[in-house]
């Protein structure tokens, strides 16, 4: 009988584990079978009243049994953990040898990397960076820089006003009176950012564009110290000497003042829309400071001079990178501004 009942539980776990699906399902099986309470153990325990030689019969085939069920259920977890894995290979197939999605780089815009450079090279001659709003009052976009309401400079340079008085700054030349106004002399600063004009735009004119200051007071500053250093920077910007020419240029904040023009790179000096036909481009305004804008600084005239420069930077860039343009400098075209890399 108990021989029988060994037989069909052989058989009923043989059908048991082949429909068996899943781990937790083997799992289920083992307990039912191997478990302490199983059908095994059941079965060990009616041995005790068997005689002496059915007992070490059956007690074998039994042990036979555990035996050949513990193997199977053992290769029935590898089987099935070996068809997982083959679906989890199927369904998270990649092709290797396709190309890798490609990520776009970004580029600095050619004006930030002319900012960039010029800040590196001021700041190598000992210069400060510091920064100035974009809305300003008219005291320091003009009154400070010594045009007083009535003064006819303000018309070359009109601006959007808003109903409290203040104004688009037109100029970068604001932030010399700040930077005064925080710092004691000898003081060496620049600063940098958008300006806003009301300009009829051609191929070097528009009505946003970007300037960088420059401001150096101290003892004994002379105009040989400006043309100095305005010589120094394109040297160092443009990596050679450039043409330039200095002419008189008049701006209400310094005396004497000057322009600083470049020979056109555009066009080699023969004239373009760029130019204006002329072969030389204005880069910049500059001058020694006036006593007036001195004092608004709250710096004493008669112990300290100074030199003061404004940089229009989209034109450096220009000629920097041989853009024939400024208008496309200032619009959206990202295939225009990946051609220009950092150099
Ligand atoms: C000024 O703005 C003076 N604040 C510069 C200055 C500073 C003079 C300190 C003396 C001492 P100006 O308007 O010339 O100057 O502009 C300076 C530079 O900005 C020009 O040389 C030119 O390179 C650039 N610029 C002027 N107008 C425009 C414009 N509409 N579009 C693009 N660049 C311009």
């Amino acid at each position: 009988m108990i021989k029988q009942n060994l037989n069909t539980m052989g058989q009923s776990f043989q059908a048991e584990i082949e429909k068996a699906e899943n781990v937790d399902e083997i799992d289920i099986i083992k307990v039912k079978y191997l478990g302490k309470k199983g059908k095994l153990a059941d079965l060990m325990k009616q041995l005790k009243s068997l005689d002496k030689e059915e007992k070490i019969e059956i007690g074998k085939q039994a042990n036979l049994l555990k035996t050949q069920f513990q193997n199977q259920i053992k290769e029935k977890n590898e089987q099935l953990k070996r068809i997982k894995f083959d679906q989890q290979m199927e369904n998270e197939w990649v092709d290797i040898t396709l190309d890798p999605i490609k990520t776009q780089m970004g580029s600095s815009h050619p004006i930030t990397m002319v900012q960039n450079k010029l800040e590196f090279i001021f700041e190598s001659m000992g210069f400060q960076v510091l920064d100035g709003p974009h809305i300003e009052s008219e005291y320091y976009n003009f009154e400070a820089l010594n045009i007083p309401a009535h003064h006819p400079a303000r018309d070359m340079q009109d601006t959007f006003y808003f109903e409290d008085g203040n104004l688009l700054r037109t100029q970068t030349s604001t932030i010399q009176i700040r930077g005064m106004e925080r710092l004691e002399p000898p003081l060496r600063i620049i600063g940098t950012g958008k300006v806003f004009r009301c300009e009829r735009t051609d191929a070097s004119h528009d009505s946003c564009f970007h300037q960088l200051e420059g401001m150096m007071v101290d003892k004994n500053i002379s105009v040989a110290h400006l043309i100095h250093f305005m010589k120094t920077m394109l040297s160092e910007i443009f990596e050679s000497d450039v043409k330039v020419r200095l002419r008189p240029g008049y701006f209400p904040f310094v005396e004497p003042g000057f322009e600083l023009d470049m020979a056109c790179l555009l066009c080699k000096g023969k004239g373009c829309s760029v130019c204006s036909r002329v072969g030389w481009i204005e880069l910049l305004g500059c001058g020694m400071t006036h006593p007036n804008v001195l004092r608004a600084g709250g710096v004493d005239p008669s112990k300290y001079s100074g030199f003061a420069f404004g940089i229009g930077m989209d034109r450096l860039a220009m000629m920097r990178y041989g853009i024939t343009d400024i208008r496309p400098l200032h619009g959206g075209n990202l295939n225009f501004m990946r051609r220009f890399t950092l150099k």
